[in-house]
């Protein structure tokens, strides 16, 4: 089904947005070339390219906006490119007229060798040449849709190649600009993040730098800091006086879904807790920003992030899938995916406890988990408040079960629920646990996708959705006592909620996940 083309509100842009709306919703960007390598691949296919099709259409992207693809295929050319990107949007809203108007005009490819000098002078040639064409003015987005392998030597092309820095225009004064968009894994571990970070840092300035997490992209993580900070009554909750324990689940029952190459490399931890996981504990642990601002927001998650203790290998749970059922189909095991290692010891589920250092959370575990092939889908976050000083209801049952929970629903069914107390009618007396709930489908449409959001904020020049240089560090130091493959791997069934031993690192600390029935 086409995604209902929304603009997305993005939480720097909400003031922006207001003045824009009277203006009847224009971009507030003028025409760029937005250059993506790698753009025939399944990244620039699945998300990009549909992406850039749905604000085109909506109107929240200049139509002038030139689409450059580049790839290392010869064989590939501008008419060809346009077959791509026909295919990769069909389904996207467009009619068939509106997308031949907009790819004739826009789309262009350039085919380019292994990655010499040469190739990216090519490039640099070529975007010269669209700009003069079209009479664009030279503000670029840089887009590496590329595997992790080759972004060093695509920066340092680009860097040699003169293409990072942003321009002023001769005569006339006018600032340009260049940005670099770089898709996760951001390095392997804290020695190549940095030296990643070391090399963009030698030819782009941070400032024209967004690295992507696509988590940062969902509507309902972003609401995460309306839902604090807008609303007195939960912020004025939110510390170790009222809050027990917060629980982050993201659990997926998808497999490696033909990426075991990637896969066998990452593991859990890396493709998922190092960086969707631990944003999401970031937003729930920050502190109040000064203001809603890309510095003041990624400034307080960067804060956020170094007083986590370090992890211990006694507070982690790592487990693999054998074989099992999820809705009724058979799943085979990890170790029988294609391409995966008989004997291999990849973890495809991880659970970890967090203890985080600070005035706020002092004594107040955060639980953290992900895995594949799990009974459902589900990214949650659940803050359990502490039970009453009292129990006053004792007959009815142990206060244990009537703790006040929040839950923060990520996806699907995006919304939140506050169970609370309230009393049956009549006699005798007894209690019910109720939940105040909101769910985003029942009052909008469609939310967007992610990749909407963050593209039309490259486009913006709004970094608030993307990690800072010191964030991806940050989470890596974080995880790097457990990354070097010497902890135990338990298997679970898949269709489970993962290994007992999860369960175990829960009852050990007096909690237990709150899985849906
Ligand atoms: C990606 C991971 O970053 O996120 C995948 O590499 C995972 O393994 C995906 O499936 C999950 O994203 P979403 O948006 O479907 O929750």
């Amino acid at each position: 089904m086409a995604t209902k083309v929304g603009r997305p509100g993005r939480l720097k842009g909400l003031q922006a947005r207001e003045g824009q709306e009277r203006a009847g919703e224009r971009p507030v960007h003028g025409p760029c070339t937005f250059i993506v390598f790698g753009g025939t691949g399944d990244l620039a296919r699945r998300k990009i390219l549909p992406a850039l099709s749905r604000l085109r259409h909506g109107g929240l992207i200049d139509d002038d906006t030139t689409i450059l693809a580049v790839a290392r295929d010869k064989g590939m050319d501008d008419r060809g490119f346009r077959d791509v990107v026909r295919q990769a949007v069909e389904d996207d809203g467009m009619s068939a007229k509106e997308i031949e108007d907009w790819i004739e005009k826009t789309v262009f490819y350039q085919g380019i060798g292994g990655g010499a000098p040469e190739d990216f002078k090519a490039v640099a040639t070529r975007i010269a040449q669209l700009e003069q064409e079209r009479g664009q003015p030279p503000n670029r987005i840089f887009y590496l849709a590329l595997p992790p392998n080759v972004f060093p030597s695509t920066i340092q092309g680009l860097g040699e190649a003169g293409l990072s820095h942003s321009t002023t225009g001769e005569g006339n004064g006018t600032k340009y600009w260049t940005r670099l968009v770089i898709e996760k894994p951001f390095g392997r571990d804290l020695q190549s993040a940095e030296a990643l970070n070391q090399l963009i840092h030698k030819y782009f300035d941070e400032s024209q730098v967004y690295r992507i997490d696509h988590y940062l992209g969902k509507e309902t993580v972003q609401n995460l800091l309306v839902f604090r900070f807008a609303n007195s009554v939960f912020e004025s909750l939110w510390n170790r006086d009222h809050v027990e324990s917060v629980q982050v689940t993201v659990a997926e029952e998808l497999g490696v879904e033909g990426r075991a190459g990637y896969y066998e490399q990452a593991g859990a931890v890396r493709d998922i807790l190092q960086n969707h996981g631990i944003q999401l504990v970031s937003l729930v642990a920050m502190e109040v920003p000064a203001m809603m601002t890309a510095e003041f927001i990624r400034q307080e998650k960067v804060k956020a992030l170094r007083s986590i203790k370090s992890i211990t290998p006694k507070n982690v749970v790592l487990g693999q899938y054998a074989h099992g059922e999820i809705a009724g189909q058979t799943i085979p095991g990890y170790r029988e995916e294609p391409g995966v290692a008989p004997n291999s010891r990849t973890e495809t589920f991880a659970a970890i406890k967090l203890e985080i250092d600070s005035w706020r959370w002092q004594g107040v575990p955060f639980f953290l988990r992900t895995g594949k092939r799990i009974k459902e889908r589900l990214t949650e976050i659940v803050v359990k408040f502490r039970k009453p000083p009292v129990w006053m209801f004792t007959p009815l049952g142990s206060p244990e079960l009537h703790r006040n929970t929040l839950r923060l629903t990520i996806q699907p069914d995006e919304g939140f629920a506050l169970y609370f107390h309230i009393k049956a009618p009549g006699k005798p007396l007894k209690l019910e646990r109720l939940p105040l709930d909101f769910f985003y489908k029942e009052r909008f449409q469609e939310l967007p996708e992610a990749y909407q959001t963050l593209l039309l904020d490259v486009m913006e020049g709004d970094q608030t959705l993307f990690v800072h240089a010191d964030e991806v560090e940050a989470a890596w130091r974080l995880f790097t006592p457990i990354l070097d493959n010497t902890l135990a791997v338990s298997f679970y069934a898949a269709g489970s909620w993962g290994p007992k031993e999860s369960d175990e690192l829960m009852q050990r600390n007096g909690q237990k996940w709150s899985n849906r029935e």
